[in-house]
């Protein structure tokens, strides 16, 4: 199964949250390729606890691989490099979980029809090899983005079957971005048919995820007045409102994150340590990443084309 990670902006979530469902789906036993198509800002091995590619490779990594000057990307195995104390050791019964950096210095690029071949010779391998492929791409309508739906609409694509979430915060202007993304006249559906995709498989194939979202009822802001706590019940049933009418609501969106201080100020992978032992990370967050990742791959969560 590929998953694109896409959202309209930055700052989402995208990053933290996939990099956690990979972790689990690694943990749950699945073989996971976290693909790094973050082009402009590839940090994704930060969050992984990856020191030598915080930014990008200083190896031939994916810009080197789409551009055509190496034959193969530079892979990172996540259980071996980390420095995240409690990673080191691949867990029993737990896949191989590895990282595909960008280039350090890489930038974004335009992409034609080599690099388009090239990417789709890379999902097919990747999707061989690996149980989950998830590729993080860049933010917006980005070249990462229109490269990808051009590549899944190839014919040698046809039987790879993928997915798409889309990140959003819990905000108005997240939610109308999020929404805009897919829905509006440039969006991930009209460019994804321009590109030969059918309208209806695409858009059963695209689900929301919110990330860093505020629970009124939650011990965190007990401690606020009771006028705060009833404007914010009123905020957040405005923006189930005003996710509902801009086709992002409930019916569409595969989980919620909790806002979570341990993603807010380290952005890491989350443990059964961090919740049980040191009690630094909330029972609810671990609780709903998994639920995430185990939905990735459950046809109920997902639209019927
Ligand atoms: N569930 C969460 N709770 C609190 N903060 C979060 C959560 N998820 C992400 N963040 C914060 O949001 C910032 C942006 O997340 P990131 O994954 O880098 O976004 P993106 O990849 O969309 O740019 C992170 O630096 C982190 O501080
Ligand atoms: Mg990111």
């Amino acid at each position: 199964m590929l998953v694109f990670a896409a959202s309209d902006k930055g700052g989402t979530g995208r990053s933290v949250t996939s990099a956690n469902l990979a972790y689990q789906r690694a943990l749950a036993g699945d073989h996971v390729a976290y693909v790094d198509f973050d082009f402009g800002s590839p940090t994704a091995a930060a969050v992984f606890d990856v020191p030598d590619a915080l930014r990008g490779t200083g190896e031939q990594g994916l810009h080197s691989y789409l551009e055509g000057t190496a034959a193969e990307p530079v892979r990172v195995d996540v259980w071996r490099r980390t420095e995240h104390p409690q990673l080191r050791a691949r867990p029993n019964r737990a896949g191989r979980l590895v990282l595909f950096p960008g280039d350090a210095g890489g930038g974004e690029f335009a992409t034609g029809e080599e690099v388009r071949d090239r990417c789709v010779d890379l999902l097919l391998r990747l999707h061989s090899e690996f149980d989950i492929v998830l590729v993080d791409l860049s933010a917006g309508r980005s070249y990462a983005v229109d490269m990808i739906l051009a590549a899944t609409a190839h014919p040698r694509m046809r039987y790879v079957p993928f997915r798409w979430l889309v990140f959003h915060r819990w905000t108005r202007q997240h939610v109308i971005a999020a929404a805009g993304l897919v829905h509006e006249a440039h969006g991930l559906l009209a460019s994804g048919v321009e590109r030969g995709h059918d309208e209806d498989a695409l858009r059963s194939a695209i689900r929301f995820v919110r990330a860093a979202v505020p629970d009124p009822e939650s011990p965190i802001w007990a401690q606020g007045t009771p006028a705060q706590s009833a404007w914010m019940q009123a905020c957040d049933d405005a923006l189930r409102r005003l996710a509902a009418e801009q086709r992002v609501g409930d019916s569409v969106v595969l989980g919620i994150v909790p806002l979570e201080p341990t993603l807010q100020w380290r952005e890491q992978l989350i443990t059964e340590e961090d919740v049980l032992s040191t009690q630094i990370a909330n029972k609810e967050t671990l609780e709903a990443l998994e639920e995430i990742a185990r939905r990735l791959t459950d046809d109920e969560h997902w639209g019927r084309p």
